[in-house]
This record gives C-alpha cells, sequence and structure tokens, in this order.
C-alpha cells in the first residue's frame, strides 16, 4: 500500500505487527571513541501491547527509541542487532528512502519534547501538508479529513488547531497535535518519548487517556518511554526496565511491579513514594546512573549499585553479563541477573 493510499484507508483492517529487537547494539562517537549506549539489547512488543520503556536517566531509552524510527543519527550508529518489524522487515537493512518512508507512515512518532518539534513559523494545517507532501500524499482532502478526526476524537477544535500556530495551543494541546501527525498516515507502531513529562497532572492524565484510547481504537503496537513508573502502570500492559544500556527486565507491568525481580528494578520501583502511603518507606537507590564513559565494560552493568551483589559478591557478577533470560516461574518474564539464575537453578533443583 502507498502512503496516499494508507491516508484514505480505514486503521481497522491491518492486525497490529509485533516488533522483535534482537542483541541490539547503539553506540557513540566521542573523543574517547565508540562507545556503547545500548548493549545487546533484546526487546519484544507484542502486536497491540502498550510497552513502558523505563529506567533512569541516561539509561539509553531514547535512543533504543529512535532506533525503532530508522533515526539513529550521526555521532550514534548501530553497531550490531536487528529489529524486525511485521510488514517492514528489518529495519536495520533497510534502505534510506525505505526508512524515511516508515518513519511517520507505517512508524509514527511523538518525540520527547514533542512540545517544542512543532515550527513555530508555520500553522499545523500547513505543516500536515509538508508531512503528507514528504510522504507523497496526493489526496490533500483526506489528510486533512483524517487529521480533522483524530483531532476532534481528542477533544479538539479541529478547524481552530489547525489554523494555529505553535505559540497559540497549550503544552497538552500540543501533546495531542504531536499525536495526530504520529497517527495521520495511518501508522501501526507508535513510539512516544516521555509524552507528558512537561505536562501538569490534570494534562498528563488526559494525554494518557488518549493514547490508551487511540492505542486500542486504531490497533496499534506502542512503545512508551518514560522515566515514571506511574504513567506505565496506568496505562501500558507491558514493561521494560533499562539500566546503563541493558534491558534488565521485560513483563506484564502487572507482573513486575507487583514483584519485580532484577535487583535494580526493585530498587526502582521501592524508590517511589507511594502518593497515599508512607514516604519514609519510599527508599532512594544510592549512587548515580552510569553515563556513556563510565557503563562498566566487565561484568554486570549494575553491580556497583547492586545489595545482592555487595551482599553476596557472586564472582559470576564480575565476569559477564547476564543475558535476558525467562525467570523459572513460567510467567514468560525476562530478567537478566546472575543471583536470580543461581535462585531459580537451586529452587528447581529443590523441587525436582
Ligand atoms: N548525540 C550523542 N552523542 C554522544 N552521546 C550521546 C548522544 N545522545 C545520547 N548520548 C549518550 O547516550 C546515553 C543514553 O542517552 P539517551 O538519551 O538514550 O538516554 P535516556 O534514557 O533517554 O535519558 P533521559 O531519561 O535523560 O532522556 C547517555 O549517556 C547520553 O549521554
Ligand atoms: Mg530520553
Amino acid at each position: 500500500m502507498t502512503a496516499a493510499t494508507q491516508a484514505t484507508t480505514s486503521t481497522a483492517a491491518a492486525a497490529p505487527p509485533a516488533v522483535t529487537i534482537r542483541d541490539l547494539t547503539i553506540v557513540y562517537r566521542t573523543p574517547a571513541g565508540e562507545l556503547p549506549a545500548v548493549s545487546g539489547v533484546d526487546l519484544d512488543l507484542p502486536p497491540g501491547t502498550i510497552t513502558g520503556l523505563v529506567g533512569e536517566s541516561g539509561s539509553g531509552k531514547s535512543t533504543l527509541a529512535l532506533s525503532l524510527l530508522g533515526a539513529v543519527q550521526r555521532p550514534g550508529r548501530i553497531a550490531a542487532g536487528s529489529i524486525h518489524v511485521d510488514g517492514l522487515g528489518n529495519l536495520v537493512e533497510l534502505s534510506a528512502k525505505s526508512l524515511q518512508e516508515a518513519r511517520g507512515g507505517e512508524i509514527g512518532y511523538v518525540f520527547q519534547a514533542a512540545q517544542n518539534s512543532l515550527n513555530p513559523l508555520k500553522t499545523v494545517g500547513k505543516q500536515l501538508l509538508d508531512l503528507g507532501r514528504s510522504h507523497g500524499v496526493r489526496d490533500r482532502t483526506a489528510l486533512v479529513r483524517s487529521a480533522k478526526e483524530l483531532l476532534a476524537g481528542m477533544g479538539l477544535d479541529a478547524a481552530r488547531v489547525l489554523d494555529s500556530y505553535q505559540h497559540e495551543l497549550s503544552g497538552g494541546m500540543r501533546q495531542r497535535v504531536g499525536i495526530m501527525f504520529a497517527l495521520v498516515l495511518n501508522a501501526h507502531v507508535l513510539v512516544l518519548d516521555e509524552p507528558t513529562t512537561a505536562l501538569d497532572m490534570i494534562s498528563q492524565a488526559n494525554v494518557l487517556k488518549i493514547v490508551r484510547a487511540v492505542h486500542t481504537e486504531r490497533g496499534l503496537t506502542t512503545l512508551l518511554v518514560t522515566h515514571d513508573i506511574g504513567v506505565v502502570a496506568e496505562v501500558a500492559e507491558r514493561i521494560a526496565v533499562m539500566y546503563g544500556g541493558v534491558v534488565v527486565e521485560q513483563g506484564e507491568t502487572a507482573d513486575v511491579l507487583r514483584a519485580p525481580k532484577h535487583p535494580y528494578a526493585r530498587a526502582l520501583i521501592n524508590a517511589i513514594p507511594r502518593v497515599s502511603g508512607d514516604l519514609s518507606a519510599a527508599r532512594p537507590l544510592p549512587g548515580r546512573p552510569p553515563t556513556l564513559g563510565t557503563i562498566p565494560t566487565r561484568g554486570c552493568v549494575f553491580r556497583e549499585r547492586c545489595a545482592v551483589y555487595a551482599e553476596r559478591q557472586l564472582p559470576a557478577c564480575v565476569a559477564e553479563q547476564p543475558p535476558l533470560a525467562p525467570v523459572a516461574d513460567g510467567s514468560g518474564r525476562l530478567v537478566a541477573c546472575h543471583a536470580v539464575a543461581v535462585e531459580d537453578q537451586q529452587a528447581t533443583g529443590e523441587t525436582a
């Protein structure tokens, strides 16, 4: 299907695509040489789900999200691995032209700080026509109709918004305009990078409700990047936790939040002060997250801040980064931790 026909056909027909990332490494060129921001990452976005990607600042979330758009740019490059999207193939092997078509076409995105990504000198409507032109959309009437439907569906006065400049829109409105741009060419994969960070609580709740609604209505496969676990708890059925360029735990949100297994996931989740609970119960994670040059190159990336390593000093934690592997409880949860693997082995040994 061409972009031109995509803009006029219903989204309901196509099944949501699965996204499968395997052993993905992304490096940035720095004065100290090429350093990995994403190291050997495996990540699955099952069709029709919202996956929340969380982790502290600098853990590699945006870098990973950009790779899904084929948009890792110099000084960054994909050094190894694959990103398979149903219907598109392995993005790492696509030509620049196919990637450009996919980006904003089959794969919609709302960037971190999308607030500021609109062009201040052009109305929203003008930018919509620019987007259509860059994707070879011939039927401008259908394109504008799709945009108006999306905007109205998000509770906006569509005609007014299309006539507006960025400065005439509130933060929450700009974010909804960003979502309209992401979906107007009928994307089936949606990547949102910190879509609500700059918003007040009420606008944040509204935007999340909208994300959930458009995701369900349009049958999307969605990756939602955020440092806010509360956001994930609210809208994402799956969660992936990143630390130092590595996905350390992945599973059903409810499961992981109830009983995180990786010591970092546990620390991150225990560090949240519950709104209704006791502030003193929140335990901040000591130490600082690593930056590009300080991610340990040998052994587990989390070792230096790990309470379990501090107590048990497993030699494996010093020797190699543990692979992301299924835990023994059969829940489908994946965890990259030597201590968890050892406990699983002991438990299985005892029951065998
Ligand atoms: N253009 C760049 N050149 C060099 N290093 C970069 C570049 N962009 C990102 N990095 C580094 O790569 C690492 C991962 O950055 P990234 O922006 O992906 O993290 P993040 O998890 O999205 O953080 P945040 O929560 O602050 O948005 C960081 O150490 C960052 O400093
Ligand atoms: Mg980021």
